[in-house]
């Protein structure tokens, strides 16, 4: 078979361990042969492309971003954009495609499915958003560089005896914060999907400092919003995709704290940390795995999928399930495992 890969949307770690297992197993167990389109749906439209092969891949599991670059391309935005991808694929000779992104990505993944493409998605992001999946690879690095960096808040706000504010990426899903929120002790840790409420989070501040000297970490997600209020927009502009670009909410959270309660308050937003630089071991295997199932489902006729983790196996989901909605943090799941353990 001849197989094009692209990652699209925003990077992730583990983008490029996904591409070397499927080039390897495709290579060594298919005969295949493959070509990379570069930064993603724009380099699918624009027929722009290198060419892949075990040997070129071999070393890049723990490197971070993607080898192919990445965009927020959108082909069915664009004039004739689909069109484009089809053609480029007819020009190289391509049986199938597999397409390594999150719910953009995949979205137009599943339309080329309905086009006559044979396409295979493989689940990719920081922000654990993607239904049919139990994790998407990047998820876990995120996690875990979100949660150094609390502790290295902690030590700096107990010392201090300052609050520190720490936003987190989660536009609309808030698996990051919650997960490191919890691992890192936070006081109070807020999701987009659960709008807070600011007189709580001061009466948690306030019993947690009765108690003495102590760290005082607020964990937010990009994309929470006060119980009043509506999302806080630092800009107006939106991609293809009609994402706006967030990010404001812990400097707002922050100079309300200090306001209401009287304490010195910083805040502190990761951005981009959580999404660059090499990926945790974890994350090396899942892309891995997944990267193996791409291949694996494209030779047993399974185009129109993308490869899942469901009870720690890897198992097949048809494209249009991945998209139909996001995975949220759940009402019972906060309650249970965040909320108890606030102040
Ligand atoms: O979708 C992943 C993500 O990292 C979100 O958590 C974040 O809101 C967004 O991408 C940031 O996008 P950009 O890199 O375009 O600023």
């Amino acid at each position: 078979m001849r197989v094009g890969l692209l990652t699209g949307g925003g990077d992730c770690p583990g983008l490029n361990a996904v591409i070397r297992a499927a080039v390897i197993k495709g290579e060594k167990q298919y005969g295949d042969t493959f070509v990379g389109f570069l930064d993603g749906w724009l380099g699918a439209m624009k027929n722009d492309a290198v060419s892949l092969d075990a040997a070129s891949v071999r070393d890049i599991i723990d490197k971070g971003g993607t080898i192919l670059g990445t965009s927020r391309t959108n082909p069915y935005k664009e004039d004739g954009g689909a069109q484009k991808v089809v053609s480029s694929l007819r020009a190289r000779e391509l049986d199938a495609l597999i397409a390594i992104g999150g719910d953009d990505t995949l979205g137009v993944a599943a339309k080329l499915t309905r086009d006559g493409v044979a396409v295979v998605g493989v689940p990719k992001t920081i922000d654990n958003d993607l239904s049919a999946t139990e994790v998407t690879f990047g998820f876990h690095t995120a996690v875990q560089v979100a949660t150094e960096a609390i502790d290295r808040l902690r030590t700096t706000s107990e010392s201090h005896e300052r609050v520190i504010v720490c936003e987190v990426m989660g536009r609309h899903a808030g698996w990051i914060s919650l997960y490191s929120g919890i691992a890192g002790a936070a006081v109070a840790v807020l999701v987009p999907e659960e709008p807070f409420d600011i007189d709580e989070v001061c009466e948690l501040l306030r019993e947690r400092r009765s108690g003495g000297r102590s760290a005082q970490v607020v964990v937010v997600a990009e994309g929470a919003v006060p119980k009043e209020g509506s999302v806080s927009v630092t800009s107006s502009e939106v991609d293809q995709f009609g994402h706006v670009r967030l990010g404001g909410v812990g400097n707002a959270l922050a100079a309300e704290i200090e306001k209401r309660t009287g304490f010195e308050t910083r805040s502190v937003v990761l951005g981009h940390i959580q999404r660059g630089g090499s990926p945790t071991a974890y994350d090396r295997v899942l892309a891995t795995r997944f990267g193996i199932a791409a291949i694996d489902a494209l030779h047993e006729g399974a185009a129109g999928t993308m490869v899942a983790l469901q009870a720690d196996k890897i198992v097949r989901a048809p494209l249009s399930d991945a998209v139909s909605q996001p995975k949220l943090v759940s009402r019972s799941l906060y309650e249970s495992v965040a909320r108890p353990l606030f102040g």
